[in-house]
């Protein structure tokens, strides 16, 4: 008997819950005794704490202690994330003051009033030193930057493809410092139960925080215990073991009781992290008849020294077309700055604002139709690995997109289409998103009122984890989602993937998949717990992504520079649909995180200060609710084999290609190419 609840369009299990304020998010949740924690962020960009007068504060109504570099626990300096090595998690351990925006103290009170009193009070003086916060691609500092997946290629020979091309792209694409502005704030409340560091966080993936918490704090991985019950949205900000986690650990071991710490939304945007500025210079080569010869796409991009990051930018480039040469190197520039981090689509966005905007440029210099030119250069492998793709359907993306939309009847030639004083342009971008899963342990239970207990340590940030997850629970076993009991959000439910990479459904399907297909074979009786870290090996060598393709129409007013998205109209292709209601809701939620970083989204540095000048929403604009269009997003049929019920990730790719369809449209609608974001009025009236 199939029940199948997957494929079937679900509203939110805990939407209830969520609209009549009963939902606790990490700062809602109460705990007897709580004392509150105020964090003190670094104003200078670079230099030395000189002193941290806490005797000005210490006897401030309610105020419990100031925890600085001078008292605060040493912490395993050994402690990393997924890129390495991390110290921007080795907080008030030194006087040094790395980037403006610095963790120096925590102020700990017995109410938030009293404790962020008291932290505005708090003295604090530094002695400055020189900085450097200013990004150039071609910064002495500059070096490469590589991992595992991001190592740079030179298959073919560049040069001599570019040298035969009849035409040749070479432009470069810039894209601003961004910030992932989830709704919530990060806050942790964070006690010790003995021996035991109990915490509720706001973060993306309770196991990996509780293991990254673990060994800073130089405790065994059993005695960290993580709740995230319900999270208001991270973008990549909460995939690691954000601040206010580690403070309040801090703050609760010193004092001996529950410690809250929330931080404020400017100190999100200057004490969590961002995505960082690129630079992004690109070579295109192609025939007359628009077959690709070459890529070359050689971007840069800022770090902070403290922490190891790539901004895979060139991911797109070595696998959406066919070229004979491609060449790909990335660049690393360490400034005085936030660490960066993955945001909403990292490297894959930016990148793709570059390598598709030069595309669209290719085809107007060609003449040609920019969909036919995507459609020419359809690789049969992977360009620059060879190897087979999985599946691969962006030509029905593609396709299918250019049929909804209406793209056929669109005349190619730039600034023709008027409306009264309007200038009106449509433009597409391809994408993909690369795909794939990681270990991760669910384990079932089979109860004797004939319910299952599923327990897995998945994260719902609001995307609706929980219901696809019940969805799949339901048919693994072959029961009604009435008989799932789902837990989730917990560190001790064992080893999981994070909401993150675009991995999270796919990692936790597979485990959740296996774990129903044993209990099944068992008979639905007694417990049975599934790691998939054997099973992943076993999967063979392909290229695996989800692919889109994307089409917007803009109006510009000449005027005023005013850019408005009329238009938006997404195809993906993501494997199996889980929940149509939901995969939906969050690749439009990532078309409009692409429109936002297509039109508004500009973190601005002051030079002389070295400081983020616009940290609040007044300053740092995204998309509000009457700059969003009409959008559509639908689903081409695709299933990914080899992956437990053809399921990929939706995550992210949304985000990916928004902005270069919106900045090829603002071309064709006035005839001069946007190659820097966001599009603000100033450049569209400076073209
Ligand atoms: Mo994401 S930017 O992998 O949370």
């Amino acid at each position: 008997m199939t029940t199948g609840a997957i494929g079937v369009a679900r509203p939110r299990i805990e939407g209830p819950a969520k609209v009549t304020g009963t939902a606790r998010y990490a700062a809602d949740v109460p705990i007897e005794g709580l004392a509150f924690g105020a964090v003190v962020l670094s104003t200078v960009t670079r230099g030395r704490i000189r002193d941290i007068d806490t005797s000005a504060v210490q006897d401030m109504p309610g105020v419990l202690g100031v925890i600085d570099h001078r008292n605060a626990l040493r912490l395993n300096p050994k402690a990393g994330g997924f890129f390495g090595p991390d110290g921007g998690l080795q907080l008030l351990q030194d006087e040094v003051i790395p980037f403006a925006g610095r963790p120096v103290a925590l102020v700990v009170a017995e109410t938030l009033e009293q404790a962020q009193a008291a932290a505005e009070a708090l003295p604090v003086t530094y002695d400055e030193e020189p900085h450097d916060t200013e990004f150039t691609a071609d910064h002495p500092s500059g070096r490469p930057a590589m991992t595992l997946f991001d190592e740079p290629v030179n298959a073919g020979d560049v040069e001599a493809e570019l040298a035969a091309s009849a035409v040749v792209v070479e432009e470069r694409y810039r894209t601003p410092e961004e910030h992932h502005s989830a709704m919530e704030p990060h806050s942790a409340t964070a006690w010790w139960d003995g021996e035991r560091l109990e915490a509720v966080d706001s973060n993306q993936g309770p196991f990996v925080v509780a293991a990254a918490l673990a060994t800073l704090f130089s405790l065994g991985l059993d005695q960290v215990h993580i709740r995230t019950e319900h999270v208001g949205g991270g973008f990549g900000s909460k995939g690691l073991c954000g601040p206010q986690l580690i403070l309040a650990a801090m703050a609760a071991l010193r004092l001996q009781r529950p410690v809250r710490v929330t931080l404020t939304r400017a100190q999100v945007f200057l004490a969590t992290a961002m995505r960082p500025a690129t630079d992004q210079p690109i070579r295109i080569g192609a025939d007359a008849d628009g077959r690709l010869r070459a890529i070359w796409h050689e971007p840069a991009f800022e770090i902070s020294p403290l922490a190891e990051y790539i901004e895979g930018c060139t991911e797109l480039t070595k696998t959406l077309y066919a070229a004979p040469a491609i060449r790909t190197r990335l660049t690393a520039v360490p400034l005085d700055i936030l660490p960066p981090y993955s945001m909403r689509g990292p490297g894959a966005a930016p990148g793709s604002f570059a390598l598709e905007s030069a595309m669209d440029e290719l085809a107007e210099r060609l003449g040609m139709d920019p969909l036919e030119l995507r459609l020419r250069n359809e690789p049969v492998v992977g360009p620059v690995s060879g190897l087979p793709f999985s599946n691969r359907n962006l030509v029905a993306c593609l396709r299918e997109g250019a049929r909804r939309f209406g793209w056929g009847t669109r005349d190619h030639r730039p600034r023709l289409r008027r409306e009264g004083s309007l200038l009106v342009g449509t433009g597409l971008a391809a994408t993909s998103f690369s795909a794939g899963a990681f270990p991760s342990s669910a384990s079932i239970t089979a109860e004797p009122d004939g319910t299952f207990t599923v327990a897995i340590g998945a994260t719902d940030l609001g995307t609706g984890a929980r219901t696809a997850l019940t969805a799949v629970a339901a048919d693994a076993l072959a029961v009604g989602t009435e008989r799932i009991r789902l837990r989730i959000s917990d560190s001790d439910l064992g080893p999981a993937w994070s909401a993150g990479g675009s991995r999270g459904t796919t990692s936790w399907v597979w485990a959740i998949s296996e774990a129903g297909a044993q209990m099944r074979r068992q008979g639905c009786r007694g417990t049975v717990t599934v790691d998939t870290t054997q099973l992943l090996g076993d999967l063979p060598s392909r290229e695996r992504h989800s692919y889109s393709a994307v089409f917007a129409e803009v109006t510009v007013d000449p005027a005023t520079g005013e850019v408005r998205v009329r238009r938006l109209l997404g195809m993906f292709a993501v494997g199996r649909v889980v929940n149509p209601l939901m995969a939906r809701s969050q690749v439009i939620g990532g078309m409009i995180g692409g429109l936002s970083m297509a039109l508004h989204e500009e973190g601005i540095r002051d030079p002389v200060s070295g400081r983020h000048v616009n940290a609040d929403f007044a300053g740092y604009h995204i998309a509000a609710h009457a700059d969003v269009p009409d959008i559509e997003a639908d689903f081409v049929p695709d299933y990914e084999p080899g992956i437990p019920l053809g399921v990929k990730g939706a995550g992210e790719i949304g985000n990916v290609g928004t902005a270069a369809a919106i900045a090829n449209a603002v071309w064709h609608a006035t005839g001069v190419r946007q190659r820097s974001l966001p599009i603000r009025l100033d450049r569209v009236l400076e073209g």
